[in-house]
């Protein structure tokens, strides 16, 4: 009988990717497709909501074609996706009315402030868990509404939907028969209440946004539909995971006890504690979030959202060209010998979490006559290392918990030297996920538990192997001395505004 597969697209910032995964855990195939980054005007960030949806298909024809199975082999479908990101399109003709705006976007800016100089912050973090942002997709949605003609009288007619690209690509793939997104996707919003899990009423009059153009929330293991057979060479397959990518990631990592904490190295970082069925807030700016749920289940989580990591190495490589690939920057940053008080504050489009400052842009301290390449090459990446320790220290603060170690994944966690840096400016084990595509397992996991593919996460955790650990070195004084350092140059880039 011919084995059964799991086909999971993790649709990332800056590409997507189809991973075909068996029985046993592995990736028996994967395709990835970088798509265009459209940056119309300094600090806003665009895409082509149609380019992505052609990306996706593509990299699925590649994986089935590499892993040499009939997508009758797939039996159940999971969607991960970048979070936030906000597409309307066209209820008839399936057309996006302008550009996805995307999450790092802050072109929406304004909406934001006039919310928080409003007084709603209070409020909006109240319901929603979340703070009066940019980055959310609600005042992009305004935003949208606002700057295309029409667009505000034809979503109170119903003629448009709104999603983000979970529900962008549900609705492609089903022929337009489904517009629905999960908790976790909806809890990105701004819109979405996580008491009540209903969106909310008062929010939508708010921001003058109608129901009508939102999807129907559901969990995050079910079936939601079935693949259009034209859009599927000719397979109705169930799609059966929709969730933030960032919480597939802690279910990947089977973080499903409170108090577990992943971090994800990709274009941002997110750093995500598990807190279990209760809602609880932070007293330092951290999000409350929908972390996931199964079988009618809510996990709460709470998140530090660093909004850049490695596309400060992208910058190293594309933008400054001074390193080939990323991985060049390993042994680079080892051979580093100058100035070890560089600071990079890579606050290109503002800072996240725990600072929230839309309209901080980036610094580099402590340059002298020695500084080098290598320097600066150690700087980008202790700087992710930094942004990670001003988060966990707060997360640790909100709960009470001394956490005993950090689980990673995402492409930045390959870097040894980063990891080592992380273990010693945390003075905690870094235990990293043996497979980095932990994002894309956790949707896996999830749309293979929806069909039966596997019973429970019991069974998941005999698939999982341990990566590699890494333990602190370094002494404390030294780790003390640098991280003061970072923090003056973060106040130092605070008051810098042009
Ligand atoms: O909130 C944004 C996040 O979901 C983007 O993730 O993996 O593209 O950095 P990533």
């Amino acid at each position: 009988m011919a084995e059964n597969y799991i086909l999971t697209i993790d649709e990332g910032t800056t590409s997507t990717r189809a991973l075909i995964v068996n029985h046993d855990g592995q990736i028996v195939a994967s395709a990835q497709q970088e798509f265009t980054q459209i940056f119309p005007k300094p600090g806003w960030v665009e895409h082509d909501a149609l380019e992505i949806w052609q990306a996706v298909q593509l990299t699925i024809a590649k994986a089935l074609t590499t892993a040499q199975i009939t997508p009758a082999q797939i039996v159940s479908i999971g969607i991960t996706n970048q979070r936030e990101t906000t597409v309307i399109w066209d209820k008839q003709t399936g057309l996006p009315i302008y550009h996805a705006i995307v999450w790092q976007s802050r072109q929406s800016t304004s909406i934001a402030q006039d919310l928080e100089q409003a007084g709603y912050q209070p409020l909006i973090h109240e319901k929603t868990g979340l703070t009066t942002d940019p980055y959310f997709s609600g005042t992009k949605i305004r935003w949208l509404l606002d700057q295309v003609p029409g667009a505000q009288a034809r979503a109170e007619k119903g003629e448009l939907c709104f999603g983000t690209i979970d529900t962008w690509l549900t609705w492609q793939l089903t022929g337009g028969q489904v517009h629905t997104t999960d908790y976790t996707n909806a809890s990105r919003t701004m819109l979405f209440n996580i008491h009540d899990l209903t969106w909310d009423s008062e929010i939508l009059e708010i921001l003058n946004i109608p129901r009508a153009i939102l999807p129907e929330v559901h969990g995050n293991s079910e079936i939601y539909g079935y693949t259009n057979p034209l859009q599927f060479y000719g397979s109705a397959t169930p799609i059966a995971s929709l969730i933030g990518d960032q919480q597939a990631a802690l279910f990947g990592q089977l973080a499903l006890k409170p108090g577990m904490v992943k971090n994800t190295y990709g274009t941002g970082a997110f750093l995500v504690m598990n807190i279990g069925s209760k809602i609880k807030f932070s007293k330092h700016q951290l999000l409350t979030t929908i972390g996931y749920s199964i079988n009618g289940q809510i996990n709460y989580a709470l998140e530090g959202s660093i909004f850049v990591a490695g596309s400060a190495v992208q910058w190293l490589r594309d933008s400054l060209q001074i390193v080939e690939k990323a991985s060049d920057t390993q042994a680079l940053a080892q051979q580093a010998s100058h100035n070890d008080q560089l600071y990079l504050v890579p606050a290109f489009t503002g800072l996240g979490a725990p600072y929230w400052d839309p309209d901080a842009r980036g610094g580099l301290f402590g340059i002298t006559r020695q500084t080098q390449r290598a320097d600066l090459v150690r700087a980008t990446l202790q700087a992710l290392a930094y942004q990670t320790r001003d988060v966990l220290t707060v997360m640790q603060a909100d709960t009470d918990i001394q956490v005993p170690e950090l689980k990673v994944d995402g492409g930045a966690a390959r870097n040894d030297y980063l990891m080592q840096f992380q273990a010693d400016i945390l003075n905690i084990p870094i235990q990293r996920a043996q497979l980095l595509e932990t994002t894309a397992l956790g949707a896996t996991y999830l749309a293979g538990l929806a069909v039966g593919f596997w019973q429970n996460t019991d069974e998941i955790q005999q698939l999982i192997t341990k990566g590699q650990r890494f333990k602190p070195q370094m002494a404390v004084t030294e780790k003390e001395r640098l991280y003061q350092g970072w923090q003056k140059a973060v106040a130092a880039t605070r008051k810098f505004k042009v």
